[in-house]
Parts: C-alpha cells; structure tokens; sequence
C-alpha cells in the first residue's frame, strides 16, 4: 500500500470516475458485503473512494483497486474502506412502535408472568448495528420490561454485528455525544445513561456487559456462529441488498430463530415475503414475524 503523502496528496487533483469504473467498484462492493450502490449513489462512492485515496496516496483508481486485491495490505485496507462505502446512519429508538412491540406484546408471551414455557434466558440479535445505538435499545427495553416481570429472573443477552470496525468500536465503547441522549425517553434514559461530560455521555456499565459486538459479514449469514435466537431486530440492513439477497437472508434469519422467536424487520423494507416456518404479525406500523415450529 502507498504511504500517505500528507500536503501533496490533498493537493493533487482527483480522476473523475467514468460508468465502467463505477460499475468495477459498485461490482466489488456487492460482491464483498452484499450492498448495491446505484447509479445514482455514484457521487457518494466517487466521493468516499477518493477521500480514501488521497489519504493512502494514491492517484489513479486502478492503482488503489489492484493494491486492494493485495494479500494481506489490501484486506486491511478494505476494512477502512468498506467503513467508507456503507451507511451508518443509526438512532436510538429510532422506530418506537417496533420496541413498542417487543416490550407489550412479545416479551410477555415468552417471558411473562404465569406462562408455563416462559424462558429464563433471552438471546437477540442487532444486525447491522452499526455504532451500536440499536443494540442498546434493544437491552435497555429487555432489561426495563424484563425486571418488571415479577416472578422469576429472566437473563438476556444481545449480540451486535455490523461488517464496520470504526462503528463497532464506537458501539464497544459506548460513548455517544451528548445531544443524542435526547434520542432516549426519560425513563431509560435515567436508569441506563450516565451524563460524563458536557459532550458526552456513556451507557451505564451493567447494560454494556450485555452486549457483544462483534464483526460479521452478512453474506456469511449462513455460517453465522449463532443459533436458536429469540429475537432477530434488522432494521435499515436489508435495503442496501439485492431483492434475491434478502430473500436469501430472510430464509437464513427463520432458521436461526427458535419456535417462537421474532424476526423485526423495517416496515416496508421486504414486500410480498412468506415462509412456512413464520407467521406476519399482525401490526399495522411493523414488520415483524413469529417463528411458529
Ligand atoms: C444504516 S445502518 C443501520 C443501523 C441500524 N440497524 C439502524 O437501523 O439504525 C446499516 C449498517 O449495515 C451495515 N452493513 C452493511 N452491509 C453489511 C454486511 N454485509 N454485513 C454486516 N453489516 C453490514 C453497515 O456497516 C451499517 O452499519
């Protein structure tokens, strides 16, 4: 890989990219992640490609292509540049009625009080958490409803990956500026939040421990090390991926739940899918399925 060239390089004028370069560098990010980029994204990518490239040193696209083919400089290098190429745009709470969901309606029938096969442990899953507001979401609404379930301690735990390293080490750390605090109804926000500077505040150490983040590539969703979930939660993944893809991912997603399990997906984001193992929830602002064997 070329050494970073401070001044010079910001100063060289950048290539523009052509359709048939632009189609070499949208063809490698499918194939690598699963994301299409359109053509009408191609700012956005030109963009990002060349952000990266002036801070490597490089000038010419096909320079910067064949050194990422390059084994191992090139995969190291991906993982920064495919951080470049995806969106992580992410909130907490960010669609109320799906945690809504969760918390009135499911929880209850798995966990409640007075439900003969009510579990004691809880494992869900944020795909494509990107810098881990989801996944904090999800504890903070299991660890509120599931305390207030009085007979019984029901553990949980979720896991959170996302392909991006810069935007897991974020959801690792849990520190978030402090304006996106207001993202967090007051009740949580109270119980799980701690103000640590004027700029910034932190998750409370005990709902951290029960998130793991972790990288995983969605494409290897079929061989993911995980197994009989009881809660899928993927919201705004699944548009980025081929219609074919998604299908594909949905199947995997029905497996690994187990009989019961709830799959949470962004309304709208999947149209005309059934499964014989799931059955729609009936809502009208989520989509969401139930394992039913
Ligand atoms: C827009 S964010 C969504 C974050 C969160 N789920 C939400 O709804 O707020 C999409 C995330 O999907 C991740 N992603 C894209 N392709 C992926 C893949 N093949 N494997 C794992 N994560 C992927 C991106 O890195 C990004 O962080």
């Amino acid at each position: 890989m070329a050494a970073a060239t401070g001044n010079w390089s910001a100063l060289t004028p950048m290539p523009s990219m052509d359709d048939s370069e632009f189609e070499r560098w949208a063809d490698l990010l499918e194939k690598r992640t699963g994301v299409i980029v359109p053509v009408t994204r191609k700012a956005f990518l030109v963009t990002s490609v060349r952000g990266r490239m002036r801070e490597t040193g490089h000038t010419r696209f096909e320079d910067y292509f064949r050194d990422l083919q390059k084994v191992p400089e090139g995969a190291i290098e991906w993982t920064t540049l495919v951080d470049r190429l995806t969106v992580h745009e992410t909130h907490f709470f960010r669609h109320p009625p799906s945690f809504d969901l969760i918390a009135k309606d499911w929880l209850p029938r798995v966990a409640g009080n007075g439900n003969a096969a009510a579990q004691t442990a809880l494992h869900a899953w944020s795909v494509g958490c990107s810098s881990g507001e989801e996944a904090y979401t999800l504890a903070m609404v299991l660890d509120r409803h599931l305390s207030a379930i009085p007979a019984g301690k029901v553990y949980f735990g979720v896991t959170a990956t996302d392909v991006s390293l810069p935007a897991l080490a974020v959801g690792r750390a849990g520190l978030y500026p402090r304006q996106r605090i207001e993202e967090i109804p007051a009740e949580y926000r109270q119980r799980y939040c701690e103000a640590l500077d004027e700029d910034s505040f932190r998750i409370g150490e005990t709902l951290r421990k029960r998130v793991g983040f972790a990288q995983f590539n969605l494409l290897d969703a079929a061989r993911a090390p995980l197994k009989r979930l009881d809660l899928i939660f993927c919201q705004n993944v699944l548009i980025y991926f081929a219609r074919d893809r998604r299908r594909e991912l949905l199947a995997t997603f029905a497996n690994l739940l187990k009989p019961g399990g709830l799959l949470v997906l962004g309304a709208g984001e999947v149209t005309n899918f059934a499964h014989a193992n799931l059955r729609r929830v009936d809502h009208r602002q989520v989509l969401a399925f139930v394992r039913n064997t």
